[in-house]
Order: structure tokens, then sequence, then C-alpha cells
């Protein structure tokens, strides 16, 4: 029996094991993994990566505004990330004149660099572990699940309110390891980061949302950008007066490229992974919510498609629409596949298996017995408010006039005891939501997508599931589209005209009308509903969720220690700092092929298509590919390489991060996963999970031969 036992834990452990390319380390206890990554090749010691004693790595890598990654590369501030990053901020200073997205910007001088309001650029000056004051009176036994969010609660507002008491850091407690330990985090906040440089969209997103996720892939997708604080160097709201940033760190950029099984590591902000979750909670996900997921958003997108295949002008118009939801369907498209492909869930069966046997073995336990059945339970509850949620985000709130009509919801609300300015400045919100929706928007699309949303709607959810006015649909009407000409034909939504008007001539007393909106009703009648009858319940068994999966996650830390007891356990990604390492290497999809590790030049020429919007080069690309006037950026093969993949374990957030090599220079910037392994957010096969990074010689290239803004190459340090 004990044999039996031990193969199986041996079984589990191997298909679970943390192998060297897996997780995202906090660079606070990266003493654990300097063994590991210098065995690996790396040069230097963590100590160079993350120091508060001297300066570092970690003073050279920012959060960028919110979302992303971005890394500074000259001692006056000058900042790299992706252009997918930056997209916001060269869309807002572009206009008709000056169509930055279409044609590139570049800042010639400091005097052209862009003021970019509302962005941030937040470095991490330090942090500490807070746990034991953070869980004090929480009794692991005794105290209740909603005790103990109270205490932890109101520890974290009185640990956090001290700390900022002594800073003018921005102070931040973050929950790691589902709540089994807390870290406070000191934070510098760059206010003033100014716009520099972006090269034309038809390289900075050259192969579009069609590349999208894929490898091989040939996107220079980068931007630049410089922070600037006061003139006595501390982070500052804009000012003319302000003056470049000289920070304690900045990378060198090396131009010697990569060659298979080189050491790289990744050093940036993952936001969000689950990697121990138990199996039926990766089923659901993988096998009930996605395919919903992709298939509604599948049949939203090829409505899309067909009407921006009509219409340059309306392909133009749904571009940005397309690839915020192209990018979602694709990759967890790319997660079910990735996960059915290496049998995930029997895996993390496997493993549950495992771990209830072994809480059987001992009393100090107890916690752990029944931990996967009540999880079988708790999600099979779940299921149906999961479901709600998932079909009323992608149907109704996909139908634009819908959501839109939404933003009037405040002024359908006034009275005439609102005070005239509250119902002036309401008014001048609706003028400008008015005036950004119709430069997109196309209503033969929003109708038929509307048809098509509420009807999958109708046959997917339980009457008992549906708000109101889909069953008033199924009852009252002949079919989902008597209801929806309807819809258009009454609505004020549609007519950019007729919303003016009535603005122009809004009074309290016409809020009534507005409330009566068919478009707005729908809205409300199906917002009420989900307030009503999923938000609370669903809330509260995602509490009981994450209560369990903290004791799930503390009870798999215990197991690890004693059965895989060298391997260490990283948490899930949180949005705070991590390191990721692992090597430059091509991989095999599936039967018989094989990709290399870089792509080149040559492959943009071979994907150009003046006709498909997505692979247009322009002249000057072209020319510089003809006369092969690379300059240093070649590689030593004499080609320019683009773009190479490593295993590096990233996830959304690590956008625009540093990819470096053994010495800590920089080699490119990571932009995204190979499509094979997205489900990496869920469980990580080193195989077939590889992260996609820009070339820094590319970058450069662009930058110095094609665009001619030298001087920010000189600001630089280049190692030859
Ligand atoms: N897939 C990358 C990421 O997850 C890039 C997205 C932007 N590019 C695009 N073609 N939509 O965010
Ligand atoms: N493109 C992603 C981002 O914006 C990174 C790709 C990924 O999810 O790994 O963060």
């Amino acid at each position: 029996m004990k044999k039996i036992i031990l193969s199986l834990f041996i079984v589990v452990s191997l298909a679970f094991n943390l192998r060297a390319d897996e997780g995202m380390w906090i660079p606070m206890l990266l003493q654990n993994n300097e063994q590991e990554m210098q065995e690996m090749g790396m040069n230097i010691t963590v100590e160079d990566i993350y120091s508060i004693n001297h300066s570092s790595m970690k003073d050279a890598v920012v959060l960028f505004d919110g979302g992303c990654t971005g890394e500074i590369v000259s001692d006056k501030g000058l900042l790299l990330t992706n252009h997918h990053c930056g997209f916001d901020w060269i869309q807002y200073h572009s206009t008709v004149e000056h169509d930055y997205l279409t044609n590139g910007f570049w800042a010639m001088s400091q005097e052209e660099e862009l003021v970019c309001p509302g962005i941030t650029a937040v470095m991490l000056k330090s942090m500490e572990d807070v746990t034991d004051r953070v869980l004090e009176g929480v009794d692991e036994r005794r105290t209740s699940a909603e005790e103990r969010a109270e205490i932890v609660a109101n520890n974290i507002d009185k640990i956090k309110a001290e700390a900022e008491a002594n800073t003018d850091y921005q102070v931040i407690i973050r929950s790691f390891y589902n709540g089994n330990k807390y870290y406070m985090i000191y934070n510098e906040v760059f206010r003033d980061v100014r716009l520099v440089g972006a090269p034309p969209s038809n390289i900075g997103k050259f192969g579009g949302d069609t590349d999208n996720w894929v490898w091989p892939r040939h996107t220079g997708d980068f931007s630049v950008f410089r922070i600037y604080v006061s003139p006595d160097g501390k982070a500052a709201d804009y000012s003319e007066n302000n003056v470049p940033y000289k920070p304690n760190y900045h990378f060198p950029i090396s131009l010697k490229g990569v060659e298979e099984g080189d050491f790289t590591f990744v050093f940036g902000y993952p936001a969000r992974t689950n990697e121990y979750l138990p199996a039926v909670a990766v089923n659901q996900e993988a096998n009930v919510i996605y395919p919903v997921n992709v298939d509604l958003r599948g049949k939203i997108l090829d409505i899309y498609n067909k009407y921006q295949e009509k219409d340059p002008k309306v392909r133009i118009q749904y571009a940005s629409k397309h690839a915020h939801l192209g990018n979602g369907w694709k990759k967890w498209m790319g997660v079910v596949e990735g996960i059915n492909n290496f049998k995930g869930v029997e895996k993390k069966y496997d493993f549950d298996k495992a771990f209830t046997k072994w809480a059987y073995q001992s009393r100090a336990r107890g916690a752990y017995l029944t931990l996967i059945d009540e999880f079988e339970k708790v999600y099979a509850e779940y299921e149906p408010y999961r479901l709600a949620t998932t079909y009323l985000s992608e149907t109704v709130l996909n139908i634009e006039v819908v959501t839109f009509a939404a933003s009037f919801n405040k002024l359908s609300k006034v009275t005439k005891d609102t005070p005239q300015e509250e119902i002036e400045k309401l008014i001048e919100n609706a003028r400008e939501a008015t005036k950004v929706f119709f430069k997109d928007y196309h209503q033969p699309i929003d109708e038929e997508v509307a048809a098509m949303a509420l009807q999958e709607y109708i046959n997917n959810q339980p009457a008992d599931f549906r708000p109101e006015l889909l069953n008033t649909i199924v009852e009252k009407y002949d079919n989902v589209q008597s209801y929806v000409d309807e819809l258009f034909a009454k609505t004020m939504f549609t007519s950019e005209e007729d919303i003016n008007k009535f603005l122009d001539k809004f009074k309290p007393s016409k809020a009534k009308k507005l409330a009566q909106d068919p478009a707005l009703m729908a809205y409300n009648n199906v917002m009420d509903f989900y307030e009503k009858n999923v938000k609370t319940k669903a809330i509260e068994l995602n509490n009981k969720i994450n209560d369990m999966q903290r004791v799930f996650m503390r009870g798999q830390m215990e197991y690890h220690a004693e059965v895989n007891p060298d391997k260490m356990m990283y948490p899930d990604a949180n949005f705070t700092l991590r390191v990721t390492y692992g090597k430059v290497g091509g991989f095999s999809p599936r039967d018989a092929v094989r990709y290399k590790h870089y792509t080149t030049l040559d492959g943009i020429m071979q994907k150009e298509n003046p006709d498909i919007y997505d692979y247009v080069v322009t002249d000057r690309l072209r020319e510089l590919y003809e006369t092969k006037d690379y300059g240093r950026y070649a590689d030593k093969d004499g080609s320019i390489h683009v773009a190479f993949i490593a295993g590096n374990h990233t996830t959304g957030g690590n956008s625009g991060s540093p990819i470096l090599n053994a010495d800590g220079h920089l080699l490119g910037l990571n932009f995204d996963r190979t499509w094979e392994g997205t489900m990496s957010d869920l469980i990580y096969d080193p195989s077939i999970c590889k992260n996609i990074s820009v070339d820094i010689r590319y970058v450069l290239f662009i930058i110095d031969k094609y665009a001619g803004a030298t001087r920010l190459i000189e600001e630089m340090t280049i190692i030859e």
C-alpha cells in the first residue's frame, strides 16, 4: 500500500514538478533562485537585480500606465514599452493632420516630446513581509472566514496608515499565495511621462490581429517615452519646469543577439495567473466558460469582419473594437486547445487525488480532508452564476447602442431638485460620449450583433436565469428580429442629431422620456436582473471559493514541502514586480513541425501584401531591406532579427517587460506568448509555453535607420 502511494506521488510530482522555466518570482526573495539561475548561465548576482541598499535593475523597471511594463534605457529617463501599451497615447495625440498611428511619431528634440495627461509610471522602492501583522488576531483553526476577512481588512488599513504617515511614497499591501502571505510595497509614482516616439502601426502592429498570439511573429511592438520630474528630482505632476529623470540605474543594451539555449530573464509586472486551482475549477474554465466566450465573440467578430471587409471606413471604425474582442477570443481558444492537448484537467484530477490521500496520512492535515469534495460542490453551485455573468457580458453588453444608452442613466434620473450645475455637467458628459460613440459606430453591425446576441442568450440560458426583457421577447414578439427592429426604430440613441437636439432642450421634466427609451430600458432591465438575481450570490460563492483556495494553497505548500522538498513554490501573479527566467529556444507545436527561435526582416517581406491591411510594408522599410542598410543592427548572419522566443513564464501585464541576457543587458521587449502555450495562466508546460519578444536590434534599427531619431540612440548605453 505504502509503495503504491509512493509511486503515485512520483508520477504526480513529475507531472506538476516546478521546472526551471516555470515560476514568477518575488525579486526580494530571489536569493533562493540564484544558484539555479547561475547554473543555467547567469553571470550576475541576484543582488544586481534587486537590492534596496544600492542601485540595481529594479530601479529601471516600471509599471507602465497601470497595465504594462516599461524599462529605463538612458540616464535621462528614456523609457521603452510596447507599441500596444503606448497605443492609447499615440492615438490621443493623433489628429487628421498628424496621424501618428498611421505614420509614426518621432520627437526630434526634447521640446517636441508630448505630454500625456493622467499617465503614470510606478517604480517599486522597497517591499517587506507584513504577514504577521496582517494576520494578527486570526486563529487559523477558530476564526471564521467572515471574521478573518474583517480582521485582515482592518489590520491592512492600520498598517498602511502608519506607513503612509512616514513616507511620501505610495504604499500598497498585497496578498500573495491566496491570502497566506502579505507584502507591503513602497512605490514612487511618476506622473509626467511624455511620448517620445512610435513607429507607424504597420511596423508596431505588423501582423495585427491575424498574427496576434502566434509564432512566427514579425511585430515591431515598441514605443518610446520619457519620465520627467521636478527640478529637485522628485516625481511630480506635469510642469513646464520639469526635467528628464536621472534614474539610479538604466539598462545597457546588447547588440549581440541570442542563440538557442542562452539564459534570459524577464523583469516586470505580470497581472494574473491561477496555477494552483483544483481540477474542477480548471475544467469549468476550459470546458464550460471559455467555450462560451469563444463562441459568442467568434460570432460577433464574424459580423464585424463581414462589414469591415466591405468598407474601408468601417474597417478603421471597428479596428480597435475588433482588437479588443479578438485578443481574448483568440487567447481563450488557445487555452482550451492547450489544456485538452496536454490532458491538463486529468493531470489536475490526479494531483487532487494524491493531495487528498496525503491529507489522510496525518491528523495535522484535517483541514484538507474534504477540501477537494467541497470544491466540487461549490464550483457546481457557482457554474450557473458564472454562465449567467458570461452570457450577460458577452451578449447584451456587446450591443453598442445599449451600453451607449447606459451612459445617459444619470441624466435620466435627474429631478427638478437636481442642482442646475450638476445637470449641465451631465449634459456636457453626454455630449462628449455622443461624439466619441458616433465616430466609430456602424448601425447595421450593431443590429446584426443585437439579433444574434439576444437569440443566443435566449437559447442558452434557462428562463429563470434570463432577465425579464428576454422572457418578454419570447412571449410578446414573433421573434427576436422583430424586437430588434422595434428597438432600433424607436430608440433615440442611433441618431447623433436627435440626441444633440434632445440635449439642447433638456429639462428635468424630460428625464422620464429618456428613461423610457427602449435601449436604456433594455440596459436597466438586464442590469437589475443581474443585481438582484446573480451578483449577490456570485459574490458570496466567489468569497467562499477564495477562502477555500487559501486553505488549498497552504495545503499545496505543505504537500510540496514534503513531496518535493527542494522545489520552491512561487505565488500566482498579482500585478506585483516579478522575475522569471528561462532559455532561448524553438519548439515543436505539433507533429513534424519545428519552430525556429527567431524571425527576420526577410519574413516581413514574405508576409508583405499591399492589399491586406495587417501586412502592408512601407516603402522606407522595403528600401532599407533592399539596400541592406542595417548598420550595426544586423545579426552576425547578416540579417535583421525581428523577434525571438524563450521559455520565460509571463502573462498579461508583462507586455513591454525587458528581456535580459546572462549579464543583465537588454535583449528585447516581451510582448506576447505563443498560441499553443496560452494555457500557461492555468497550467505551465515548458515544452510549449514560450514568451515572444521583439529583438532590441530591430527596435534600434527602426529608431535609428528608419526614423532617423539618432539622438535617442546616442543617449543609450550600447554594448557591441
Ligand atoms: N496578445 C498581446 C496581449 O495579450 C498583444 C495584444 C495587442 N495586439 C493586438 N493585435 N491586438 O496583450
Ligand atoms: N500582450 C500581453 C500584454 O499586453 C502579454 C502577452 C501575455 O499575455 O503573455 O500584457
